[in-house]
């Protein structure tokens, strides 16, 4: 039976659902935001684990995803996850993804943090995202998916408790004022109009990514407001876990922040302090390659000018100007690397060959030579940085969320598969297994009157911006008024990597204050204004430390533990 499916979202979960509900016969449109290679895929670097290797076993890939999830995880989700996983690696390799294999053809075997087995198969040394994103946008186009760029979701249609549709704005013939961060111009202060479509469908799946735009450090790009998960709460659909963001230990610290994958590490690759000392085997059985969550607090403790503000030393991010300097520390124009070492941390990777650092590591080694650094010669600077939400919109293990015709899966949604703190590379496979689920559960679903029999609808019109004031662009926030920067500012500061009491009531004084009294600029920015207030309230909802949720001032965290029975989640609905 053919049903019109609306995918919001081009990453590997939404491109998997696309083609999938394609090959059950529906009629199938994606939108997305930007374009279709501008989400957080094509930027995944370390790989996709899977249960592929003889040696390896499901049990083993589940107790590693639970262990990391420091027991918070949901385990029938975490059983769906790595019983198809397996397959569903073999299917990207179908769609034409080519895994890198070794001299005897195998598939190279990649390790890293919190697995206990090299499980991780990726392509193109480090571009297993953008291979795989590459790969599926190709079977989607094969398959017959209408793809739709530049169309930014702006609400979705509830009819009698049920999804029936969204409405998007036309991005790409309507400039919106950048982040609030930068100052207005005269003109782009003024009410704006922008063209919008709005589409009905028998389902509606949204697989929109997470929100590391909600910190001013992070390995997402600014795109990543987590517009997904408030439209759906404002919708009434039921928000999850949002107090766990996971922060990736090593982004590089100079210029623009830049993913070093921790595969790095599964390498051989050291953490070291400013005297060379590789502290984290001080810190966990499992040193460089414990939970990301702990590594990346390891690093945040010795790193004190990063928890002071959470800003970079020179806020707008200019690549030249920040390798000129970094914290204060000359660097050497012709080399471009530190004169002396600065506190803080580095990854040390000067054991390996510059060649193969380069054939392994092309995308990486590239994006430090750019900057002019030689990580063959020189330990590089790191810090962590905001990466993966383990929260989102409440799903089961097929992608319903709890409003009708309403669908998650990928980043956006929380089917409790990641628990506290995700498992390495269980990110893509995410993706590829419940992107395939969901169409199952769509075709249980719907019921057989809803079957379409003409083009999904769309009708145009105008969606009236409400007016945006000028913000000052100011990078602090207590006082100030509301700019992008000064949430982030408030977020990294206090719904960070270290957590206090006293901090989360702070943010939620201002974000409330802001609430009432601002009008953001742009609906970007207005998502990502209302997404704070839900995270922060999570967090406050959560009184102990547990995964990437760390409060320095509560009780000590829990051990992890594979026990089911253990796994708490909060749930809110948006008012
Ligand atoms: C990495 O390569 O370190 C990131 C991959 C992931 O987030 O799992």
């Amino acid at each position: 039976m053919t049903h019109k499916v609306l995918v919001v979202g081009s990453g590997i979960a939404g491109l998997t659902a696309a083609r999938h509900a394609r090959e059950a016969g529906h009629e199938v449109t994606l939108v997305t935001k930007l374009g279709l290679g501008d989400g957080c895929t094509v930027r995944a670097q370390g790989g996709i684990a899977g249960v592929v290797f003889p040696d390896d076993t499901v049990a083993s890939h589940v107790a590693d995803t639970i262990v990391a999830g420091a027991g918070h995880c949901d385990l029938d989700a975490v059983q769906v996850l790595c019983e198809n996983g397996g397959d569903s690696v073999h299917e990207l390799a179908a769609q034409g993804v080519v895994f890198d294999t070794d001299e005897n053809g195998q598939w190279c075997r990649g390790l890293e943090g919190a697995h206990s087995i090299a499980r991780i198969v990726h392509a193109g040394g480090d571009a297993t995202g953008a291979r795989i994103h590459e790969a599926l946008v190709a079977a989607a186009r094969r398959e017959g998916v209408r793809m739709l760029e530049h169309r930014e979701l702006r609400s979705l249609t509830v009819r009698d408790g049920r999804v029936t549709g969204a409405s998007f704005a036309r991005t790409d013939s309507f400039a919106e004022p950048g982040p609030s961060s930068v100052e207005p111009t005269t003109s782009s202060a003024e009410p704006v109009e922008a063209p919008v479509e709005t589409y009905t469908a028998d389902a509606v799946i949204l697989a929109t990514g997470g929100y590391g735009a909600l910190y001013p450090f992070t390995t997402n790009p600014d795109s990543a407001t987590g517009d997904g998960i408030v439209i759906a709460a404002r919708a009434g659909a039921e928000v999850r876990d949002l107090e766990f963001m996971q922060f990736h230990p090593t982004v590089l610290a100079v210029g623009e922040p830049f993913l070093i994958s921790e595969a790095v590490r599964g390498e051989g690759a050291k953490l070291i302090d400013k005297t060379g000392h590789a502290f984290m085997q001080d810190v966990h059985p499992q040193a460089d390659l414990a939970p990301r969550d702990v590594v990346a607090r390891a690093i945040a403790e010795r790193s004190p000018l990063d928890t002071a503000s959470g800003l970079l030393e020179d806020p707008d991010r200019s690549p030249s100007r920040s390798v000129a300097t970094y914290r204060g520390v000359p660097l050497d124009t012709a080399s471009g690397l530190l004169v002396e070492r600065a506190p803080g941390v580095y990854l040390d990777t000067t054991h390996l060959s510059a060649d193969f650092l380069q054939s392994r590591f092309p995308t990486i080694d590239a994006a430090l030579k750019s900057r002019g650094l030689d990580w063959s010669r020189d330990p590089i600077p790191v810090r962590p940085g905001a990466h993966f939400a383990m929260g989102g919109i409440a799903t089961d293990v097929w992608g319903r969320t709890t409003l009708p015709g309403l669908y998650a899966v990928g980043e956006v949604a929380c089917t409790g598969v990641h628990g506290a703190n995700r498992l390495a590379s269980n990110s893509l496979l995410e993706g590829a297994v419940f992107g395939k689920r969901v169409v199952e559960a769509i075709g249980i679903d719907l019921p057989v009157d809803a079957a379409a029999d003409s083009p999904l609808d769309t009708a145009s019109g105008l969606l009236e911006e409400q007016p945006r004031s000028p913000s000052s662009g100011v990078a602090a926030y207590r006082g100030a008024p509301f700019t992008r920067t000064a949430l982030q500012s408030l977020m990294w500061e206090n719904v960070g990597l270290i957590r206090t009491t006293d901090g989360l009531t702070e943010a939620q004084t201002q974000i409330t204050a802001w609430l009432q009294n601002e009008q953001p600029r742009t609906m970007q920015d207005q998502n990502l204004l209302e997404l704070a207030a839900l995270v922060t309230q999570s967090a406050i909802d959560r009184p102990e430390s547990i995964g990437a949720h760390f409060l320095s001032d509560a009780a000590a965290p829990m051990p992890p533990t594979a026990n089911i029975n253990t796994a708490v989640s909060t749930q809110q609905t948006f008012a």
